[in-house]
């Protein structure tokens, strides 16, 4: 299973930050946000990942993240030149993918709790599986409506009248099929490769599973100055009573496994001395 990232677009509602990078990098408490989307791809034990931008945002993220070898994984960067549309993402992305099946994961997506729907999903061989998860401004997104035995019956991409208030996040897993449904896309009215056209497709192909997320799981909005606050405080609060960090790509990786031992003790070693730093030497010594 591959992993990709989607971290670009033109973020014109935070202006003016996105005049120099994309929003991808603002800070949700105490990290950037793309960290918590990265996190969701390696708790899920995806370790090969592309991160796909614009190019005033990849230097950020190769400074960041380099080729991820310190944190067990390799990590691939692509260039979007415009935000076309999310499912360009599996044409940029095509090369990387090969013959496997994929995880996209938009960058400003959060999630935050018991993920065992995600890991349920990832054991999936075949088609495609995306989520529904209840919103109180269903027009906001990507929409799904079930039936009376709670199989997929439409999804319609912003409807004005949604059909119910389930919401696509932006978590989606496909088999290799995913590339050549999106060679075939048409650009919508809006001028993109729409993500939910790909998903029609697979319900189509009568090979769309829709799960729905329970509301133990918190999956954030972070398109408004408002929601981006809201994010960190939720963050902040969490993290202050437990004293514990969430979305620590190092400490994840070392829980995972990806990296040893002594390979945790040389990344942390190599990281400034910081509050993050301080943390990770805590998770050690706690070991
Ligand atoms: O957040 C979930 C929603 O994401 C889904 O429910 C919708 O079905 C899906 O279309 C999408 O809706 P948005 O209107 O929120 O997408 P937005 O254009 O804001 O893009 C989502 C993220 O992906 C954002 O961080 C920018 C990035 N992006 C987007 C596009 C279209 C890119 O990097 N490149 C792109 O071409």
């Amino acid at each position: 299973m591959k992993g990709i990232v989607l971290a670009g677009g033109s973020g014109s509602r935070l202006y003016p930050i996105t005049k120099i990078y994309s929003k991808q990098l603002a800070l949700i408490y105490d990290k950037p946000l793309i960290y918590y989307p990265l996190s969701i791809l390696m708790l899920g034990g995806i370790r090969e990942i592309l991160i796909i931008s614009n190019k005033e945002t990849i230097p950020w993220y190769q400074g960041l993240f380099g080729d991820g070898k310190h944190l067990g994984l390799t990590i691939e960067y692509v260039l979007q030149d415009a935000p076309n549309g999310i499912a360009e993402s599996f044409l940029l992305g095509e090369k990387f993918i090969g013959d496997d099946s994929v995880t996209l994961i938009l960058g400003d997506n959060i999630f935050y709790g018991n993920l065992d729907f995600f890991y349920r999903a990832l054991k999936q061989k075949d088609g495609a599986t995306i989520f529904g998860y209840r919103v109180n401004d269903p027009e906001r997104y990507g929409i799904v409506e079930f039936d009376a035995v709670g199989k997929a019956l439409s999804i319609e991409e912003k409807p004005a009248q949604p059909k119910s208030p389930y919401a696509v996040p932006g978590l989606y897993i496909y088999d290799n099929d995913v590339v050549g449904i999106s060679k075939a896309l048409k650009p919508s009215p809006r001028g993109e490769l729409e993500i939910t056209d790909v998903n029609k497709e697979y319900l189509c192909r009568n090979k769309l599973a829709v799960q729905k997320i329970g509301r133990g799981v918190a999956w954030l909005d972070t398109g408004t100055p408002e929601a981006l606050l809201q994010a960190s405080y939720f963050f902040g609060v969490i993290e202050d009573r437990q004293g514990l960090k969430v979305a620590c790509l190092e400490e994840i990786a070392y829980h995972q496994r990806f990296i040893s031992h002594d390979q945790f003790v040389e990344v942390i070693s190599a990281l400034p001395k910081s509050l993050y730093r301080s943390y990770l030497e805590r998770i050690l010594q706690e070991e």
